[in-house]
């Protein structure tokens, strides 16, 4: 079947076009690069012609709230109603594990806004809930940089490879609409201070990591399980340590 990627030039995005590739289904990997923009709807219409599923692994760099509340609302108002005019049957979304505990983060609003316009759409839908990615770990270090400190919060932290986020997003994609949400995370759930300090040293950075129990989570506020999956959830298979060896 065909299946178009929104963002499938990125992180998540490439992996998915070259596994569902793989696996003979057609694949269209769409973004500004390849001249379609869900933000000015430019190229949409012809990039979902003959489509079946739809995934949306997008995302932009700008991450003011009111930057990232703009894109996340208008490119999946964009989507969505050029997904109706196409007769797409499948619209997969990736989203994050406690996007609903965490509206103190614009991130996460930006992110709430995007999955209320999915659940009350006409589309069949599936909402993955994905962990923090392996690859994105070095960037919640820096923004809880301050000075030579990186202040984490005592919190429970389960982290994923970016390739086993794209397999369990493929065998979504690739299978019947769930109408509703699914959760996915790493294989080793640790305290987020403490693997904060392993990585760090494992990345030979002077930082010195703090523990510090109102640490901001891009802004938000942490409890204990805002981070991980409550409940059933489906866990990837490489740990941090293998990830990073790997690199
Ligand atoms: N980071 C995490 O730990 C984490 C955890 C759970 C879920 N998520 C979610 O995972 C998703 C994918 O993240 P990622 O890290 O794979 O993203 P990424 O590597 O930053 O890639 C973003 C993609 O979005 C495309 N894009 C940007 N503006 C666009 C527009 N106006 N129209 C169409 N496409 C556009 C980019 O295209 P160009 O290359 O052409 O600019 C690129 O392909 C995001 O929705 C994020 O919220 C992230």
């Amino acid at each position: 079947m065909k299946i178009v990627v929104i963002g499938g030039s990125g992180l998540i995005g490439a992996k998915l076009v070259a596994r569902l590739g793989e696996a003979g289904h057609e694949m269209v990997a769409a973004s500004p690069s390849t001249g379609v923009d869900t933000l000015t709807g430019a190229g949409l219409a012809d990039a979902l012609t003959g489509a079946s599923v739809v995934i949306d692994v997008s995302n932009t760099a700008n991450f003011d709230a009111a930057a990232v509340l703009n894109f996340f609302e208008t490119s999946t108002r964009n989507l969505l109603a050029a997904e109706a005019a196409a007769g797409v049957g499948h619209h997969v979304a990736l989203s994050i594990v406690g996007t609903d505990r965490l509206s103190g983060s614009g991130y996460f609003r930006a992110k709430i806004a995007q999955e209320k316009l999915i659940e009350s759409s006409e589309i069949p839908y599936s909402l993955v809930h994905a962990t923090q990615f392996f690859e994105f770990v070095r960037g919640i270090a820096d923004n809880a940089t301050d000075g030579d400190v990186v202040r984490i919060a005592p919190v429970q932290f389960q982290p994923i490879a970016g390739e086993d986020v794209a397999r369990a997003v493929a065998d979504v994609a690739a299978g019947a609409p769930l109408n509703g949400r699914t959760d996915i995370a790493g294989p080793q759930r640790v305290r987020m201070d403490e693997f904060f300090r392993s990585a760090l040293s494992a990345w030979n950075d002077p930082r010195q990591v703090v523990t510090d129990e109102h640490a901001r989570y891009f802004g938000a506020e942490l409890t204990e399980l805002n981070l991980v999956p409550i409940g059933e959830a489906t866990l990837g298979t490489v740990t941090y340590a293998e990830w990073l060896a790997a690199q």
